[in-house]
Protein backbone atom coordinates (compact mmCIF):
# COMPACT_ATOMS: atom_id res chain seq x y z
CA UNK A 1 0.00 0.00 0.00
CA UNK A 2 1.12 3.20 -1.23
CA UNK A 3 2.61 5.58 2.12
CA UNK A 4 0.17 8.79 2.54
CA UNK A 5 1.60 12.36 4.02
CA UNK A 6 -0.54 14.82 4.98
CA UNK A 7 0.90 18.45 5.95
CA UNK A 8 -1.65 20.64 7.33
CA UNK A 9 -3.64 22.34 9.97
CA UNK A 10 -4.94 20.73 13.31
CA UNK A 11 -7.60 22.68 15.05
CA UNK A 12 -9.96 22.35 18.66
CA UNK A 13 -13.36 22.93 17.17
CA UNK A 14 -16.25 24.73 19.34
CA UNK A 15 -19.29 23.42 17.61
CA UNK A 16 -22.20 25.59 18.82
CA UNK A 17 -25.53 24.12 17.42
CA UNK A 18 -29.29 26.26 17.02
CA UNK A 19 -32.51 26.07 15.14
CA UNK A 20 -30.98 28.60 12.84
CA UNK A 21 -28.10 30.92 12.26
CA UNK A 22 -27.73 34.76 13.82
CA UNK A 23 -28.34 37.49 11.09
CA UNK A 24 -25.87 40.08 11.35
CA UNK A 25 -26.01 41.21 14.70
CA UNK A 26 -28.85 39.53 15.64
CA UNK A 27 -28.07 37.44 19.03
CA UNK A 28 -29.35 33.39 18.87
CA UNK A 29 -30.07 31.13 21.56
CA UNK A 30 -28.07 27.76 20.35
CA UNK A 31 -28.52 24.45 22.06
CA UNK A 32 -25.42 22.59 22.31
CA UNK A 33 -21.56 23.16 22.64
CA UNK A 34 -19.17 20.07 21.67
CA UNK A 35 -15.35 20.49 21.74
CA UNK A 36 -13.99 18.23 18.81
CA UNK A 37 -10.96 17.60 17.26
CA UNK A 38 -10.72 19.20 13.70
CA UNK A 39 -8.66 21.40 11.54
CA UNK A 40 -8.49 20.43 7.33
CA UNK A 41 -5.52 18.99 7.51
CA UNK A 42 -6.30 16.75 10.40
CA UNK A 43 -9.51 15.39 9.37
CA UNK A 44 -7.84 14.32 6.24
CA UNK A 45 -5.46 12.26 8.08
CA UNK A 46 -7.82 11.31 10.52
CA UNK A 47 -9.86 10.02 7.90
CA UNK A 48 -7.40 8.10 5.65
CA UNK A 49 -5.67 6.24 9.09
CA UNK A 50 -9.23 5.15 9.94
CA UNK A 51 -10.04 3.71 6.27
CA UNK A 52 -6.87 1.98 7.78
CA UNK A 53 -4.18 3.60 5.05
CA UNK A 54 -0.49 4.31 6.19
CA UNK A 55 -0.40 8.13 7.23
CA UNK A 56 1.22 10.11 8.64
CA UNK A 57 0.80 14.29 9.55
CA UNK A 58 2.75 17.36 9.71
CA UNK A 59 1.40 20.26 11.73
CA UNK A 60 1.78 22.27 14.51
CA UNK A 61 0.08 22.65 17.95
CA UNK A 62 0.59 24.62 21.23
CA UNK A 63 1.26 23.80 24.21
CA UNK A 64 -1.60 23.50 25.83
CA UNK A 65 -4.33 20.92 26.27
CA UNK A 66 -6.10 21.03 23.19
CA UNK A 67 -2.72 20.61 21.77
CA UNK A 68 -1.90 17.46 23.69
CA UNK A 69 -6.01 16.13 22.94
CA UNK A 70 -5.12 16.74 18.81
CA UNK A 71 -2.14 14.63 18.82
CA UNK A 72 -3.78 11.77 20.85
CA UNK A 73 -6.75 12.09 18.69
CA UNK A 74 -4.89 11.73 16.00
CA UNK A 75 -2.80 8.45 17.23
CA UNK A 76 -5.77 7.25 18.38
CA UNK A 77 -6.86 6.92 14.58
CA UNK A 78 -3.20 5.35 13.52
CA UNK A 79 -1.80 8.68 12.24
CA UNK A 80 1.50 8.90 12.44
CA UNK A 81 2.49 11.78 15.06
CA UNK A 82 5.96 11.75 15.55
CA UNK A 83 6.67 14.77 14.00
CA UNK A 84 4.16 17.03 14.71
CA UNK A 85 5.66 20.28 16.47
CA UNK A 86 4.52 21.78 19.77
CA UNK A 87 5.17 25.60 19.30
CA UNK A 88 4.03 28.12 21.89
CA UNK A 89 1.18 29.90 19.97
CA UNK A 90 -1.98 28.46 21.42
CA UNK A 91 -3.30 25.35 19.45
CA UNK A 92 -5.93 26.99 16.64
CA UNK A 93 -9.27 26.82 16.78
CA UNK A 94 -12.36 27.28 14.76
CA UNK A 95 -15.94 28.17 15.89
CA UNK A 96 -18.66 26.08 14.21
CA UNK A 97 -22.38 26.99 13.82
CA UNK A 98 -24.47 24.07 12.86
CA UNK A 99 -28.16 24.56 12.03
CA UNK A 100 -30.89 22.20 12.20
CA UNK A 101 -31.02 21.29 8.26
CA UNK A 102 -26.95 20.75 9.04
CA UNK A 103 -25.50 23.34 7.27
CA UNK A 104 -22.43 25.10 8.96
CA UNK A 105 -20.32 28.58 9.23
CA UNK A 106 -16.70 28.31 10.18
CA UNK A 107 -14.70 30.89 11.43
CA UNK A 108 -10.71 29.91 12.31
CA UNK A 109 -8.29 31.08 14.16
CA UNK A 110 -4.85 29.69 12.73
CA UNK A 111 -2.97 29.85 16.11
CA UNK A 112 -0.20 27.57 15.98
CA UNK A 113 -0.96 26.33 12.61
CA UNK A 114 0.66 29.68 11.47
CA UNK A 115 4.09 28.14 12.26
CA UNK A 116 3.61 25.29 10.51
CA UNK A 117 6.22 26.85 7.88
CA UNK A 118 8.41 25.87 4.94
CA UNK A 119 11.70 25.73 8.00
CA UNK A 120 9.69 22.99 9.74
CA UNK A 121 8.69 21.16 7.01
CA UNK A 122 12.22 21.44 5.36
CA UNK A 123 13.28 19.30 8.45
CA UNK A 124 10.90 17.05 8.23
CA UNK A 125 11.92 16.14 4.37
CA UNK A 126 12.58 12.78 5.25
CA UNK A 127 8.97 11.95 5.62
CA UNK A 128 8.37 13.73 2.67
CA UNK A 129 10.71 11.40 0.70
CA UNK A 130 9.01 8.33 2.25
CA UNK A 131 5.88 8.96 1.28
CA UNK A 132 4.12 8.20 -2.59
CA UNK A 133 1.20 10.67 -2.04
CA UNK A 134 1.12 14.20 -0.67
CA UNK A 135 -2.16 15.80 0.62
CA UNK A 136 -2.49 19.31 1.00
CA UNK A 137 -5.01 22.02 1.91
CA UNK A 138 -4.55 25.87 2.51
CA UNK A 139 -5.05 26.33 6.27
CA UNK A 140 -1.38 26.71 6.73
CA UNK A 141 1.02 29.81 5.21
CA UNK A 142 0.60 29.63 1.40
CA UNK A 143 4.72 29.40 1.49
CA UNK A 144 4.46 26.50 2.83
CA UNK A 145 2.01 24.86 0.92
CA UNK A 146 3.91 25.92 -2.65
CA UNK A 147 7.12 24.28 -1.13
CA UNK A 148 5.89 21.36 -0.52
CA UNK A 149 4.03 21.02 -3.80
CA UNK A 150 7.05 22.12 -5.88
CA UNK A 151 9.04 19.41 -3.49
CA UNK A 152 6.61 16.75 -3.65
CA UNK A 153 6.44 17.01 -7.31
CA UNK A 154 10.20 16.97 -8.09
CA UNK A 155 10.48 13.95 -6.22
CA UNK A 156 7.94 12.46 -8.49
CA UNK A 157 5.04 12.28 -5.40
CA UNK A 158 1.31 12.43 -6.23
CA UNK A 159 -0.05 15.98 -5.01
CA UNK A 160 -3.57 15.93 -3.75
CA UNK A 161 -4.27 19.64 -2.93
CA UNK A 162 -7.53 21.05 -1.50
CA UNK A 163 -7.94 24.46 -1.87
CA UNK A 164 -9.78 24.84 1.19
CA UNK A 165 -10.19 27.83 2.27
CA UNK A 166 -10.44 29.37 -1.50
CA UNK A 167 -7.32 31.64 -2.38
CA UNK A 168 -7.72 34.02 -4.34
CA UNK A 169 -5.46 32.05 -6.76
CA UNK A 170 -2.65 29.67 -6.78
CA UNK A 171 0.91 30.46 -8.46
CA UNK A 172 1.20 29.07 -11.96
CA UNK A 173 4.16 27.18 -11.04
CA UNK A 174 2.24 25.39 -8.12
CA UNK A 175 -0.58 24.55 -10.26
CA UNK A 176 1.40 22.31 -12.27
CA UNK A 177 2.87 20.57 -9.68
CA UNK A 178 -0.79 19.36 -8.63
CA UNK A 179 -2.10 16.03 -9.93
CA UNK A 180 -5.38 15.82 -8.37
CA UNK A 181 -6.85 19.47 -7.73
CA UNK A 182 -9.90 18.79 -5.36
CA UNK A 183 -12.25 21.93 -5.02
CA UNK A 184 -16.08 22.07 -3.79
CA UNK A 185 -18.01 24.39 -6.48
CA UNK A 186 -17.40 27.73 -4.37
CA UNK A 187 -13.49 27.49 -4.62
CA UNK A 188 -13.48 26.11 -8.00
CA UNK A 189 -15.65 29.44 -8.97
CA UNK A 190 -13.14 31.47 -7.13
CA UNK A 191 -10.16 29.78 -8.45
CA UNK A 192 -11.25 29.96 -11.63
CA UNK A 193 -13.06 33.06 -12.09
CA UNK A 194 -15.98 31.56 -13.80
CA UNK A 195 -19.73 30.41 -13.22
CA UNK A 196 -20.18 27.12 -11.57
CA UNK A 197 -23.50 26.57 -11.01
CA UNK A 198 -24.54 24.37 -14.37
CA UNK A 199 -22.44 20.62 -14.94
CA UNK A 200 -21.07 22.60 -17.78
CA UNK A 201 -19.75 25.43 -16.45
CA UNK A 202 -18.21 22.94 -13.67
CA UNK A 203 -16.71 20.88 -16.63
CA UNK A 204 -15.35 24.41 -18.53
CA UNK A 205 -14.20 25.85 -14.98
CA UNK A 206 -12.23 22.27 -14.73
CA UNK A 207 -11.00 22.40 -18.03
CA UNK A 208 -9.38 26.15 -17.52
CA UNK A 209 -7.61 24.80 -14.59
CA UNK A 210 -6.15 21.52 -16.22
CA UNK A 211 -4.98 24.61 -19.50
CA UNK A 212 -2.95 26.15 -16.63
CA UNK A 213 -1.21 22.98 -15.59
CA UNK A 214 -3.14 20.89 -12.90
CA UNK A 215 -3.19 17.24 -14.08
CA UNK A 216 -6.80 16.04 -12.57
CA UNK A 217 -9.66 18.27 -11.01
CA UNK A 218 -12.08 16.32 -8.92
CA UNK A 219 -15.23 18.92 -7.69
CA UNK A 220 -17.43 18.34 -4.71
CA UNK A 221 -20.73 19.44 -5.22
CA UNK A 222 -22.27 17.89 -1.90
CA UNK A 223 -25.29 15.54 -2.21
CA UNK A 224 -24.61 15.53 -5.96
CA UNK A 225 -21.49 13.55 -5.28
CA UNK A 226 -18.35 14.73 -7.13
CA UNK A 227 -16.98 15.17 -10.92
CA UNK A 228 -14.13 13.61 -11.98
CA UNK A 229 -11.87 15.56 -15.12
CA UNK A 230 -9.15 14.04 -16.18
CA UNK A 231 -7.47 14.72 -19.91
CA UNK A 232 -9.91 12.25 -20.98
CA UNK A 233 -13.03 12.80 -19.65
CA UNK A 234 -15.68 14.22 -17.28
CA UNK A 235 -18.13 12.30 -15.45
CA UNK A 236 -20.34 13.28 -12.27
CA UNK A 237 -20.11 10.19 -9.92
CA UNK A 238 -22.94 10.58 -7.87
CA UNK A 239 -22.86 10.40 -4.17
CA UNK A 240 -25.63 7.78 -1.97
CA UNK A 241 -28.44 9.03 -0.74
CA UNK A 242 -28.71 9.95 3.31
CA UNK A 243 -30.27 12.56 5.87
CA UNK A 244 -27.47 14.86 6.48
CA UNK A 245 -27.10 16.32 9.97
CA UNK A 246 -23.48 17.97 9.92
CA UNK A 247 -21.99 18.31 6.84
CA UNK A 248 -18.55 19.75 8.84
CA UNK A 249 -15.63 17.75 7.09
CA UNK A 250 -17.55 16.00 4.39
CA UNK A 251 -15.07 17.22 2.13
CA UNK A 252 -11.96 16.52 4.48
CA UNK A 253 -14.05 12.88 4.63
CA UNK A 254 -13.72 13.01 0.79
CA UNK A 255 -9.99 13.79 0.26
CA UNK A 256 -8.72 11.38 2.71
CA UNK A 257 -10.93 8.61 1.38
CA UNK A 258 -10.09 9.54 -1.94
CA UNK A 259 -5.78 9.70 -1.00
CA UNK A 260 -6.64 6.09 0.71
CA UNK A 261 -8.56 4.86 -2.76
CA UNK A 262 -5.22 5.37 -4.95
CA UNK A 263 -3.25 4.61 -2.46
CA UNK A 264 -4.40 0.61 -2.79
CA UNK A 265 -4.71 1.01 -6.58
CA UNK A 266 -7.99 1.78 -7.54
CA UNK A 267 -9.18 3.11 -10.44
CA UNK A 268 -9.60 7.25 -9.71
CA UNK A 269 -13.48 6.72 -11.00
CA UNK A 270 -13.16 3.69 -8.11
CA UNK A 271 -11.51 5.79 -5.09
CA UNK A 272 -14.40 8.81 -6.07
CA UNK A 273 -16.64 6.16 -5.50
CA UNK A 274 -15.53 4.64 -2.53
CA UNK A 275 -14.84 8.36 -1.20
CA UNK A 276 -18.69 9.19 -1.80
CA UNK A 277 -20.04 6.70 0.39
CA UNK A 278 -17.21 7.44 3.60
CA UNK A 279 -18.10 11.04 3.10
CA UNK A 280 -21.84 9.97 2.75
CA UNK A 281 -21.70 8.40 6.14
CA UNK A 282 -19.50 11.22 7.68
CA UNK A 283 -23.03 13.42 7.02
CA UNK A 284 -25.05 11.67 9.03
CA UNK A 285 -23.27 12.53 12.32
CA UNK A 286 -22.24 15.45 14.13
CA UNK A 287 -18.45 16.91 14.46
CA UNK A 288 -15.27 16.76 12.23
CA UNK A 289 -13.36 13.92 13.39
CA UNK A 290 -16.05 12.37 15.46
CA UNK A 291 -18.28 11.92 12.56
CA UNK A 292 -15.50 9.95 10.39
CA UNK A 293 -16.28 6.05 9.73
CA UNK A 294 -13.87 2.88 10.04
CA UNK A 295 -13.08 1.23 7.46
CA UNK A 296 -15.35 -2.07 8.81
CA UNK A 297 -18.18 0.41 8.93
CA UNK A 298 -17.93 1.41 5.50
CA UNK A 299 -17.51 -2.30 4.14
P1 LIG B 1 -17.42 20.95 3.97
O1 LIG B 1 -16.79 22.30 3.71
O2 LIG B 1 -18.77 21.02 4.62
O3 LIG B 1 -16.50 19.99 4.61
P2 LIG B 1 -17.21 20.69 1.13
O4 LIG B 1 -18.00 21.86 0.62
O5 LIG B 1 -15.74 20.77 1.09
O6 LIG B 1 -17.71 20.29 2.57
P3 LIG B 1 -19.02 18.95 -0.23
O7 LIG B 1 -18.97 19.09 -1.69
O8 LIG B 1 -20.16 19.62 0.47
O9 LIG B 1 -17.61 19.39 0.35
O10 LIG B 1 -19.07 17.42 0.20
C1 LIG B 1 -17.98 16.55 0.00
C2 LIG B 1 -18.51 15.17 -0.30
O11 LIG B 1 -19.27 14.72 0.83
C3 LIG B 1 -19.45 15.09 -1.48
O12 LIG B 1 -18.74 14.97 -2.69
C4 LIG B 1 -20.25 13.85 -1.12
O13 LIG B 1 -19.50 12.69 -1.41
C5 LIG B 1 -20.38 13.96 0.40
N1 LIG B 1 -21.60 14.67 0.82
C6 LIG B 1 -21.70 15.96 1.20
N2 LIG B 1 -22.98 16.27 1.51
C7 LIG B 1 -23.70 15.17 1.32
C8 LIG B 1 -25.10 14.83 1.47
N3 LIG B 1 -26.00 15.73 1.88
N4 LIG B 1 -25.46 13.57 1.17
C9 LIG B 1 -24.57 12.64 0.76
N5 LIG B 1 -23.25 12.88 0.61
C10 LIG B 1 -22.82 14.12 0.88
O1 LIG C 1 -13.34 21.31 7.05
C1 LIG C 1 -13.81 21.34 8.36
C2 LIG C 1 -12.78 21.97 9.25
O2 LIG C 1 -12.61 23.32 8.88
C3 LIG C 1 -13.17 22.02 10.71
O3 LIG C 1 -12.78 20.87 11.43
C4 LIG C 1 -12.50 23.29 11.21
O4 LIG C 1 -11.47 23.08 12.11
C5 LIG C 1 -12.03 24.00 9.95
O5 LIG C 1 -10.67 23.87 9.79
Amino acid sequence: MAKILVAGSLNMDLRFSMERMPLEGETVLGDGLLYNPGGKGANQAAAAAKLDGDVAMLGCVGKDGFGDSLAKSLADCGCGVSRLRRVTAPTGTASIYVDRQGRNSIVVIAGANAYCDTEYLKECEDELKACDILMLQLEIPYDAVWYLAKKAHALGKTVILNPAPAPDAIPADVLQCVDWLTPNETELARLSGMPCEEPSEIEEAAAKLQGMGVKNVLVTVGSRGAYLCTADSAELIPAQHVKAVDTTAAGDCFNGAFAVGLSEGMTPAEAVGFANKVASISVTREGAQASLPKREEVL
